[in-house]
């Protein structure tokens, strides 16, 4: 079958939301079966947060792909992926804050104050919850289209933190080779952002890019 056609079908969009749920299900397998080292708890906060910068990633590629490709079905996926992403997001929140912390609130917001870098994971987290429970059709209905759009634009912050909060908490070992991958993959997909915006500025009345 070809893949065009295959992206079109309702189950694809199926197939594409088991295999986000695959890294999840891999960690509860973890957990369970004992295997993730000798810190668990930090082993699950890093692999969910370095989840969800994936997916965050994955979710901005959509738009050049589809116009990359010129097949308009991969916007099929975007919804699906963004709210992926606020699920990994969630989940490494409730790792440090249950697992970590132990749910022992003054303890959280001390933590928070001696590493500031949580605050600003925190701050993408409330702007990633303000575009999932806005994602929904109805919400856009809501909102009117131009600003439901200005809206989910706030994701080029949401990405942004999420790179400063990353190199933030890797600044102490100094250790900044993934942070490098991930800010290069997010800078670029910007980059092509502004590209595209520019030459569909230029391009005559009419002219659809
Ligand atoms: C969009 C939101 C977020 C993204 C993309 C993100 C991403 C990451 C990444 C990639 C790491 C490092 C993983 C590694 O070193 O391998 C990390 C670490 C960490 N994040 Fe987040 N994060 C987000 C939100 C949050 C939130 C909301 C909290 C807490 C409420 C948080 C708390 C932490 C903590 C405590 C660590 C360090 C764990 C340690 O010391 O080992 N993050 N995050």
């Amino acid at each position: 079958m070809k893949l065009r056609e295959f992206i079109r079908k309702p189950v694809a969009k199926i197939a594409l939301v088991t295999l986000a749920f695959a890294p999840f299900a891999w960690l509860c397998v973890g957990i369970f079966s004992d295997r993730l080292g000798p810190n668990p708890a930090e082993y699950l906060i890093r692999s969910t947060g370095t989840w969800t910068l994936r997916f965050l990633c994955i979710t901005l590629a959509v738009t050049p792909l589809r116009v990359i490709s010129g097949w308009p079905e991969w916007l099929r996926f975007r919804r699906s992926l963004g709210l992926m992403t606020f699920f990994y997001a969630s989940m490494h929140a409730l790792c440090y804050s249950l697992i970590d912390m132990g749910w022992d609130w003054p303890e959280i917001v001390a933590d928070v104050v001696k590493r500031p870098f949580i605050a600003v994971g925190l701050t993408s987290l409330v702007l990633l919850s303000l575009l999932a429970s806005t994602s929904f059709n109805a919400a856009v209905r809501a909102l009117g289209a131009q600003r439901w759009r200005r809206l989910h634009q706030t994701v080029y912050v949401i990405a942004a933190l999420a790179v400063l909060h990353f190199y933030w908490m890797r600044s102490a070992k100094q250790n900044f080779s993934e942070v490098v991958l991930y800010g290069a993959i997010l800078a670029l997909l910007m980059a092509w952002r502004i590209w595209h915006a520019w030459r569909v500025n230029q391009s005559p009345p009419g002219v659809r890019l």
